[in-house]
């Protein structure tokens, strides 16, 4: 039959795409990027995530990983730790061109322009792989038809952990098409807390100081005109959440839009 002549797919669940590895390219012994071909019947919004899984074995282990990429771009990118002994990490971080990925039908997400009332200023404070998300949204033509400013925060430990952030904005303001609206626009500000940094503290010092408005010119944080999107761990979520309270933002949701939206990022 057509099925034994496929022959190398098991058992593959009903609800997934199986797609191709085309890009992979390691900044750390702990970060990596991947990107895969599209399936043409994926639609996502920017800023979602799917569940991602490798195919082999009796049950194929599965995590939610943002989609880095905007909805608009012909492939997906993704952006990942890496995991001695993770369940899906340890493998997927050995990945390589013509592999298949398996990637579930169904993108969601609450770091999302439609989750947001209309504002002046976008933050989207991010630590670690938390700013896959953003990846994504920075380079929607979209982000900037809603908002003048937007200001991309990243936090890591070490100064080779931005090296994924800064290449993509750096490859974004170079970019033909979106970089004439964004690169007036964006601002992408790094902080970096166990190596030497111009910025040697985490965002939420930042914030809590006033020293992030300070470097950008800003005012602080106003629920008239700012709007905060935040991914990180579970203390920075919780951490930046109680700031943006503080401050008397109301956190929004795809039913309700408000000030600022919360997720956390991909842990392992
Ligand atoms: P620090 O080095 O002071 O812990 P991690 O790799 O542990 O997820 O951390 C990534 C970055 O996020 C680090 O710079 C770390 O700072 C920072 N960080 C950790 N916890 C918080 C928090 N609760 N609020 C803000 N930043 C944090």
């Amino acid at each position: 039959s057509d099925n034994a002549a496929a022959g190398a797919i098991t058992a593959l669940p009903v609800d997934c795409h199986v797609e191709r590895v085309t890009l992979v390219e390691h900044y750390t012994d702990r970060l990596f990027r991947f990107r895969t071909t599209r399936p043409s019947s994926l639609r996502f919004r920017s800023g979602e995530f799917v569940m991602i899984g490798l195919p082999g074995g009796e049950r194929p282990v599965f995590r939610a990983y943002s989609i880095a990429s905007p909805s608009w771009d012909d492939e997906l990118e993704f952006f990942s730790i890496k995991v001695p002994g993770g369940p899906l990490t340890e493998r997927l971080q050995r990945i390589e061109i013509g592999d298949e990925i398996l990637i579930k039908k169904k993108p969601t997400g609450t770091l999302v322009l439609d989750a947001l009332a209309p504002g002046k200023r976008l933050y989207m404070l991010s630590t670690g792989t938390g700013i896959a998300p953003f990846a994504s949204l920075i380079r929607d033509p979209e982000t900037y038809e809603k908002f003048d400013e937007v200001i991309l925060t990243q936090s890591c430990r070490r100064v080779a952990e931005l090296a994924y952030g800064e290449s993509t904005v750096r490859e974004l303001v170079e970019d033909p098409l979106v970089g004439e609206i964004a690169a007036p626009r964006l601002t992408f500000y790094t902080t970096v807390t166990r190596e030497p940094h111009p910025h040697p503290f985490r965002i939420t010092d930042a914030i809590s100081s006033g020293r992030l408005f300070a470097d950008l010119g800003l005012p602080p944080l106003d629920p008239a005109t700012d709007r905060v999107m935040i991914c990180g761990s579970i203390e920075m979520t919780r951490d930046c959440r109680a700031l943006c309270q503080a401050a008397g933002l109301e956190e929004g949701s795809n039913a309700k839009p408000a000030h600022f939206v919360v997720e956390r990022a991909f842990v392992g």
